[in-house]
């Protein structure tokens, strides 16, 4: 058998066993140190088990155990005296600001917890959040959280139709919504949007609306209320309640491989314990003197932990800013980093390539000193990016983590700790090893351990404690996707590849599903293909993720056209192509909009009838096309590729 990978690096705790242990089992040893972690914030009452695993694959950390989630981020830090410092630093993107202590933010989430209760919400119902990158955006989840109302947050970008679905798989009561959002300089209309979303989600009773652009919107008489009216009139003061450890903290959907996004349930004791724990640790965090600052967008899972969760939990100073990087210049973040002397950063690798396009003597023309440790999320960062960061962020000196974790982890799961750089040294472009409490393995087809040098599939073989809690509503997909691969072995499966070098330390290679990760983006293949194959002019449609420069993957989509289209095709290939790409955007949102959409006679098909996606990706790719002889038609790749040709 194969070696297995190192253990030290959980600093004594033990990480992966040898296959046939029945590992889904808790380790003592594990649940001692997650105990100890928990033991970090403030609880109303202590628990009485730290992880039950009897109803497995549905955990339970800390049962027993009750906290309020909003208490342990806002209000326990004000009465400890910290009422004085700045939780957020927040930047609009025309330039306006705004200054948050923790003192004001505990006024403004008591204002807003009051006035959900106004509205007659209670403990379990759903809010749906769609708002840009405003300051009411962590009033709101941070109210939700306070009084036990799962929220639902959902990217400003994603189309009307992507909000309705997941407004109706949830039930939400409640939508908070703005008129307007700025993007790239310009204010562009929200509500419309968000009304077009509600206009058949029976279960939505009122719409709460941030006044951000000052646009005109339609209203809804008796549905539709002001932010500024409702909230603004409300006591600051409200008495937090504790809920049960296990009590719902939020849904957050995510693409999977099949069409319809999963509704991701987490829950509160075990998720604050490890979003504090990780943030903490990840980034060496040093509450009242480090300025922290996460770029990702409150509408993924990166915002809900590391800009709101974990930094709070903390006690961090933030900055929060609306706009994109390069409005209206594209030396904004070193800008923002210089203003406010940011020493943690933490962003995505698709931007950092983009930065390296901008030019390496834009971060040099600003003073960016401060920073200490700069972090990456979302996908696997190439080693070049990894230098450039380290080099025009981090002078060369500063570590770079790189977190390995997904929506339904919760929190980081595979991380160098800065606080270890020295005694082992960073690897651009490597993720390493697993945390301390974290337990991780690489496993081939029959879920045997590989050996260094190796790879094969990753898998987390011990619960941890912001493990998701199930997908909402859909106890059968929870298991089948996650849990059914290495079901013997009690595996959790990530869809993910990695492999281990010849010291042991872990490669993440991107995902084996169909799921394409483009700027950091989870977008499934499917999803895509059922936007194209509702258009009238599409019969049928492949989507492949292409390699690309800057953001990683792309989506190209092959496509079949109905016969009439197809004689509208012949006359001029764009009279189909564009309307497609913005049909897409219309329905997902413009993140999955194709970079490319090729017109084919037909799709490279298996006997069996499946597509033969590896090829497409070949034609994609640019590459030299592979194995064909499983196809039931050899001939397929030839037209398709001399088509292309003609084309
Ligand atoms: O493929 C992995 C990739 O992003 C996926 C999770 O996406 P999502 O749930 O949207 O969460 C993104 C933010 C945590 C993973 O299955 N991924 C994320 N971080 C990394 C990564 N791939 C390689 N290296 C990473 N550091």
């Amino acid at each position: 058998m194969s070696v297995p990978p190192p253990t030290e690096q959980t600093a004594g705790i033990a990480q992966s066993g040898p296959a046939g242990d029945p590992l889904a089992q808790p380790d003592p040893a594990l649940t001692a140190f997650w105990a100890g972690q928990a033991r970090q914030l403030h609880w109303e009452r202590p628990w009485a088990e730290v992880l039950d695993w009897s109803d497995a694959p549905f955990a339970q950390w800390f049962s027993g155990g009750r906290l309020n989630v909003a208490y342990n981020c806002v209000d326990r830090h004000v009465a400890a005296g910290h009422g004085e410092q700045v939780a957020f630093h927040w930047e609009g993107e025309p330039g306006d600001t705004r200054t948050i202590t923790y003192a004001d933010l505990r006024r403004e989430v008591c204002r807003t917890a009051n006035a959900l209760l106004s509205l007659g919400l209670t403990a379990g119902d759903r809010v749906a959040i769609q708002l840009p990158m405003i300051p009411e955006a962590v009033f709101a989840m941070l109210a939700c959280a306070r009084l036990g109302l799962p929220h639902s947050v959902v990217f400003g970008g994603f189309s009307p139709a992507a909000l309705r679905s997941r407004i109706a798989d949830a039930e939400a009561k409640l939508l908070i919504t703005a008129d307007g959002q700025y993007r790239r300089g310009t204010a562009v209309p929200m509500k419309d949007g968000t009304d077009e979303a509600t206009a058949d989600t029976p279960s939505i009773e009122h719409v709460l609306v941030v006044r951000r652009t000052g646009g005109e919107v339609a209203w809804t008489e008796g549905r539709d209320l002001w932010w500024h009216e409702l909230v603004d009139a409300q006591s600051d003061t409200h008495e937090a309640e504790a809920f049960d450890a296990e009590h719902p903290l939020f849904i957050l959907y995510t693409s999977g491989t099949t069409g319809s996004p999963k509704g991701i349930l987490h829950t509160s004791g075990g998720y604050l314990t490890q979003a504090a724990y990780t943030h903490r640790t990840i980034f060496d965090h040093r509450p009242g003197d480090d300025v922290y600052w996460c770029t990702a967008d409150i509408g993924w899972i990166t915002g809900h932990t590391y800009i709101v969760y974990g930094p709070l939990a903390n006690r961090a100073t933030s900055v929060l800013y609306e706009g994109t990087p390069n409005t209206p210049h594209e030396g904004r973040h070193f800008e923002i980093i210089q203003k406010y002397g940011v020493s943690l950063y933490y962003t995505a690798p698709t931007l950092i390539r983009s930065f390296m396009k901008w030019g390496e003597e834009l971060p040099g023309r600003y003073d960016l000193s401060t920073l200490r440790v700069l972090g990456s999320v979302g996908e696997p960062i190439n080693p070049e990016a990894w230098r450039w960061y380290r080099k025009h962020l981090g002078a060369d000196r500063t570590p770079v983590v790189d977190t390995w974790w997904q929506t339904e982890t919760g929190a980081v799961m595979i991380s160098p700790l800065p606080a270890e750089a020295d005694a082992k040294p960073l690897k651009p472009g490597s993720a390493q090893a697993p945390l301390p409490g974290i337990s991780a393995a690489v496993v081939n087809d029959r879920g045997e351990p590989v050996g260094r040098g190796e790879s094969g599939y990753l898998v987390l073989d011990r619960p941890w404690p912001a493990m998701l809690r199930g997908i909402w509503g859909d106890e059968e997909r929870f298991r089948e996707t996650y849990w059914s691969r290495f079901a013997r072995q009690g595996y959790y499966f990530a869809g993910d590849g990695a492999r281990y070098d010849e010291d042991g330390d872990l490669w993440l290679l991107g995902r084996v599903d169909d799921v394409m990760n483009v700027s950091g983006h989870r977008i499934s293949t499917a999803e895509v293909e059922s936007a194209l194959v509702a258009h009238p002019s599409v019969a049928e449609a492949a989507v492949v993720g292409a390699a690309d420069a800057t953001t990683g993957q792309a989506i190209v989509a092959f496509v079949v056209l109905r016969g009439d289209a197809q004689h509208d095709e012949r006359d001029d290939g764009t009279d189909v192509v564009g309307p497609l790409r913005a049909h897409v955007a219309a329905e997902i949102g413009p993140i999955a909009k194709p970079r490319q959409i090729m017109v084919v006679p037909e799709l490279p098909k298996t006997r069996s009838g499946k597509i033969m996606r590896r090829l497409l990706r070949d034609v994609a790719d640019n590459r030299e096309i592979g194995d064909v002889t499983t196809l039931a038609d050899a001939s397929v790749m030839a037209s398709i590729q001399q088509g292309l040709a003609d084309g």
